[in-house]
Formats: structure tokens, C-alpha cells, sequence
């Protein structure tokens, strides 16, 4: 098989990209390592960035988007007793709308086969070469047969533990990480959130987020211990942890409900460079993983798929191949802004257990300043709503 750019990786980055080059005409493979029924029912991140959505909304796929999605106007915080709240769309004039990826990946996946898009299921790439020659290619195995995708360059969209990154020589490759001393529990659960916003809460004994995905569907999570087991985490003991680190505030009420999905997440801060070897670009989870505490995930991986499909585009278009080359550096000043953010809300709502009385204080004084600081709330709320990006085309 021979195609423009083969694309590895499924998610939505792989399918943002195959999607937006497609609209102009550039063609595309998508190889995916799990079937279609797995990325349509994944439960991961589900905080979109007015960047992301209006991306979305101007490629073509933002209606079911914008008729189920939850806008928000506001974050909330609790912590020491106190409450407070954010209006994004006062200090940003921006807004955030909760969508699950795998609603965003669903979305992509019926765009791109509407329009007669390859997306190959259960295709498992195995290797990667010529990267230095103009035929890259890329092995995989589909239904126990050894395929071959051949094409001009390669995007290397297939998240953290893919292969992609593994295929830039290690002479070259540098990485930057941390890895926190804290997981996080994150259940799914049949009830009502206790607001209509997220609310982030600090408490002695732990983090805790409510989010949702519906309104009657709350998705939370709890700061647990790096090596904690699901089964440590019985009903009860989540109900209770949950009301605790909420704190009693009016109105805000941890409603109960069938747990349907359990699973601990580890955090941790990774950034790889650089990001393009030869015909291969990598984007996304594969070249950098943020702690989930500023909702930054998926986002930073679809304004990664914006500049790269832009540098395409003028390749293909207008001959002009310059963009691959500050492919890497544009992103990853706006990769690395976004992992200050995250380290920095995550150190700053974390409580370590190991903490001194002073850093116990100390934190609780920051979350303080920053509440009650004008200029502390923009801070939050540019970030958190999304830095501006460029257009893609
Ligand atoms: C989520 O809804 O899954 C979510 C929202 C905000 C975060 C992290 C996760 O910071």
C-alpha cells in the first residue's frame, strides 16, 4: 500500500490530521493497533479548549459537538475551608466545553469513512524505516499478515507507548521528565455532579476533581498513592474520601450512583525533542505527556495536528517545505507552556504526604494568593482556557 502521509495511530490526533489533509486534498493512511468498538469506548480525557472546539467546529466536525457538549464559563476551587470560582469568560472572554475524546474520536472516525478515508483496525505497526531516504516506510501485522504502508513522510501520532518515538535514534533523542509521587483514581459514576462546572479541591488528605461527562454522569478523581490498587478503593471508602475532600459548602452535594468505571492513571510530565527525524514527525502523546490536573492533554495533541497539518499543506500546496522544519520548535513553545501549567496546578492542589508543616501552609497561602489576586485568576484562567493558536490553513 502506498499513500501521502501514513499515519500511525488512531487517536484523535492521527484522525485530526488524516481528516484536515484529506479537506485539502492530501492523502492519508491511518494505521490503528485496536479496533474501532476500543477508541469509541475508552473513557479518558474530556476537557476541550475553546481552541480545540472551534478547530473542530471549522473542520467540519463539531456538530454533535456543539449540541451535546457542556460549555463552561467557570472553574471552581475548594480548599481550607474556602470556596471560590473563576469566571473564565470575564478574565479570558473564553470558555472550555466538556466532550469525551472518545466522543471526538467517534466523531473522526464517521468523517473520515464518510469521505471514503483508509483507517486500517487492528493494524499493529512493528517498524519503522527509510526516514532518511523520500520512501519511508512502515511494517505492521493485520489479521496475522505482515503489511507494508509505503509513503512520503510519516506522523507518529500513536501515544506514549507506541513506536514511533522509539524509531529517532537515541543519539539524538533527548527527553525531559518527572514523574509525581501520586496516581490518580478516576471512576465514572451514574449521578449528578455536584456543580454544573469542574470543581478541583485541596484537602489534607488528598486531591480530589469533579467533572462530568453528562449532567447526570459524574466523572471525579482522587489523589491516591503512586502503587494504590483499585481493589484498595471499595465503594464506601470512595463515597467517603469524595465528601471529605469536597468539604461542606452550600449547594455542593457528592451525589451517589452506580460505579461503572474504576481505573488509576499515574501522572507524570514527559516532553521529548526533537520532533521530527528525517520523513517522520511525532505528535501528541507520543513526543510529551502532561499530569491531567490542567486539562491540557488532548488539546496540546490537536494544536500539534494544527501545525503540522499547516506545514503539510504548504508542502503539498505551494512547494514550500520550510514549515517542517519549525514544525518541532513552534510546538514545543506551547508544549512546554503547557507543562509549566500542568506541574504547576498539580503542585499546587497536591498535598505530598511527606509535606513539612511549613509547605503544608505555604500551599494553602498560594492557593490563597492566587484566588484573591486579579491577576493570579487571569493567570489561571488564560491557561486553563487555552493559550490562542495559530489557523491551520
Ligand atoms: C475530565 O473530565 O476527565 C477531566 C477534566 C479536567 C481535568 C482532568 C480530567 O483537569
Amino acid at each position: 500500500m502506498r499513500t501521502q502521509v501514513g499515519i500511525i495511530g488512531g487517536g484523535p490526533a492521527g484522525l485530526l490530521l488524516s481528516h484536515l489533509l484529506h479537506l485539502e486534498g492530501i492523502e492519508s493512511v491511518v494505521l490503528e493497533s485496536r479496533s474501532r468498538a476500543y477508541g469509541e469506548g475508552r473513557v479518558r480525557a474530556g476537557l476541550l479548549e475553546q481552541n480545540t472546539v472551534d478547530l473542530l467546529t471549522e473542520a467540519g466536525v463539531g456538530e454533535r459537538l456543539v449540541r451535546e457538549g457542556l460549555p463552561h464559563d467557570g472553574v471552581q476551587f475548594t480548599f481550607d475551608g474556602r470556596y471560590h470560582r473563576i469566571d473564565m469568560r470575564e478574565h479570558t472572554g473564553r470558555r472550555v466545553t466538556i466532550y469525551g475524546q472518545q466522543e471526538v474520536v467517534k466523531d473522526l472516525i464517521a468523517a473520515r469513512l464518510a469521505a471514503g478515508g483508509a483507517i486500517v483496525f487492528e493494524a499493529e505497526a512493528r517498524e519503522i524505516g527509510g526516514l532518511d531516504t523520500e520512501r519511508p516506510y512502515v511494517r505492521y501485522v493485520e489479521g496475522g499478515v505482515e503489511k507494508t504502508l509505503e509513503c512520503d513522510y510519516i506522523a507518529g501520532c500513536d501515544g506514549f507507548h507506541g513506536v514511533a518515538r522509539g524509531a529517532i535514534p537515541a543519539s539524538v533523542l533527548q527527553t525531559f521528565d518527572r514523574i509525581f509521587p501520586f496516581a490518580w483514581l478516576g471512576m465514572l459514576i451514574a449521578a449528578e455532579p455536584p456543580s454544573e462546572e469542574l470543581i478541583y479541591s485541596h484537602h489534607p488528605e488528598g486531591f480530589a476533581l469533579f467533572s462530568m461527562r453528562a449532567p447526570k454522569v459524574t466523572r471525579a478523581y482522587l489523589q491516591v498513592e503512586p502503587d494504590d490498587d483499585v481493589k484498595n478503593w471499595p465503594a464506601e471508602r470512595i463515597w467517603e474520601a469524595l465528601r471529605k475532600r469536597l468539604g461542606q459548602h452550600e449547594g455542593l452535594t457528592v451525589h451517589e450512583g452506580e460505579l461503572m468505571q474504576v481505573g488509576i492513571t499515574p501522572m507524570r510530565s514527559f516532553v521529548t525533542e526533537p520532533m521530527k527525524h528525517g520523513r517522520m514527525f511525532l505528535a501528541g502523546d507520543a513526543a510529551h505527556i502532561v499530569p491531567p490536573t490542567g486539562a491540557k492533554g488532548m488539546n496540546l495533541a490537536i494544536a500539534d495536528i494544527s501545525v503540522l497539518a499547516r506545514a503539510f499543506v504548504a508542502h503539498y500546496k505551494r512547494r514550500d517545505s520550510s514549515q517542517f522544519e519549525t514544525y518541532g520548535p513552534e510546538c514545543l513553545r506551547r508544549i512546554w507552556r503547557a507543562e509549566h501549567f500542568s506541574w504547576w496546578m498539580t503542585t499546587m492542589l497536591h498535598p505530598l504526604m511527606d509535606a513539612s508543616p511549613f509547605d503544608k501552609k505555604r500551599q494553602i497561602a498560594e492557593l490563597d494568593t492566587v484566588m484573591n489576586s486579579r491577576a493570579g485568576r487571569t493567570f489561571l484562567a488564560e491557561n486553563y482556557a487555552g493559550l490562542p493558536l495559530a489557523p491551520w490553513r
